[in-house]
């Protein structure tokens, strides 16, 4: 499988990356190597990692436990400070082994330690693969807010080993898979219409969808890297479900969404407000709600936690003077970005979220 050219690096597929991966550490001489993993991918991935190099190679682990809330300043922090106490110098490098919290973070810390060390990404979950791991946005959440604190820096190399899969939970590949079919609602309704295929026979192979999507962003990400206008259309559905996924984090009585079962919710509200704001089709609508709807179960949002969600929305960081802004859709495969949209129709799409 061919690589795929990204801005100042490649994302290689199976073994060819982890081959990529051993010359640039032979040639770039590095003082020093450091993998960060979480619990969970220092038991199930980094075995896997090690019986791909060819020949061991000298790292130093650096663990934290799993999930959103370490995705803070403090575990930033607490890695610093092992980088310093290891000696890490300006020459070391750092290798990202797990899902979107470990890229996402292992990029914020290595682009800022030492005014930033190289590092690469290998990401393990579904959801990292086909997102967080390209496109080169670092960064952390902070307070209440979902990736407050960051910046763009694009990592020296990807690597995409689907094998990784295999040992993941059903709830954090549909996280991924929500990803994916907004990649095809953004840009492309074949690949939409594959991914619902895909749906109902789960015989097919998952890679060449996995390809797909790296390409869709990684083209979107290319044209606009720093998000100035055509990159926001991957934001659809974020607007309102980054504040739904800050919200659940924060509240005792509700339980935890993935990331990608939020941005489901997002989109599906998002799609209605399409209907009332762009030209987008009841019957499309409805045909989005429906595909999310048989991938998640239905969580219950009451008035008074949409309006609690509704407000955390202005803090949303694509909102500019003040103004929140959204990504809709015309059509299946056509967005249209900086569109004002009012609490009555968000309140809207809350109720056609809810039937
Ligand atoms: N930078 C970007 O462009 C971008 C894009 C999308 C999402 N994100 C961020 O990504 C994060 C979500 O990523 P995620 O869904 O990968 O979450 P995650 O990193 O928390 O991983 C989900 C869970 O799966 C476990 N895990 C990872 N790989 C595993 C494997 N192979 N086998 C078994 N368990 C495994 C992890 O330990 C964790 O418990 C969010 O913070 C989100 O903001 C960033
Ligand atoms: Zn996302």
């Amino acid at each position: 499988m061919n690589g795929i050219k990204a801005r100042s690096y490649s994302v290689e597929f199976k073994q060819n990356g982890f081959n990529k991966l051993e010359k640039l550490i032979e040639n770039n001489d590095y003082s020093s190597v450091f993998v960060i993993v979480d619990t969970n991918t220092r038991e199930h991935c980094l075995p896997v990692f090690k019986k791909e190099m060819s020949q061991p190679f000298d790292f130093k682990i650096i663990s934290i436990s799993p999930g959103e809330e370490f995705k803070t300043i403090i575990s930033c922090q607490n890695i610093w400070q092992i980088l310093s106490d290891k000696g890490a110098d300006r020459k070391s490098l750092i290798i990202n082994l797990g899902g979107g919290v470990i890229t996402d973070m292992g990029g914020f810390i290595a682009s800022t330690y030492k005014r930033g060390i190289d590092f690469v990404n290998i990401p393990t979950t579904l959801l990292s693969m086909v997102d967080a791991s390209i496109g080169g946005k670092t960064g952390i959440d902070f307070g209440n807010i979902k990736n407050q604190i960051g910046v763009i820096t694009d990592p020296i190399l990807v690597i995409i080993e689907s094998g990784f899969l295999k040992t993941l939970n059903l709830k954090e590949y549909r996280s991924g898979y929500s990803e994916m079919l907004k990649h095809g609602l953004i840009s492309d309704k074949d690949y939409w219409n594959k991914l619902l295929i895909f749906l109902k026979k789960n015989t097919l192979e998952i890679l060449p969808l996995i390809y797909k999507s790296i390409e869709i962003k990684n083209k979107i990400v290319l044209k606009d890297p720093f998000e100035k206008n055509q990159r926001k259309i991957l934001n659809f559905g974020h607007t309102i479900g980054h504040a739904i996924e800050s919200y659940f984090i924060k509240s005792d009585h509700l339980e935890k969404l993935s990331h990608g079962e939020a941005i489901a919710i997002g989109m599906i509200i998002e799609a209605s407000i399409s209907v009332d704001n762009c030209s987008l089709n009841q019957s499309d609508a409805n045909e989005i709600k429906n595909v999310f709807d048989s991938v998640f179960s239905k969580i219950k949002i009451d008035i008074l936690d949409q309006n609690n969600i509704i407000s955390l929305i202005k803090f949303d960081k694509k909102n500019s003077h003040g103004n929140v802004n959204f990504v809709l859709l015309k059509s299946i495969g056509f967005p249209i970005i900086d569109l004002k949209v009012t609490n009555s129709q968000i309140k809207k799409g809350f109720l056609f979220y809810n039937s």
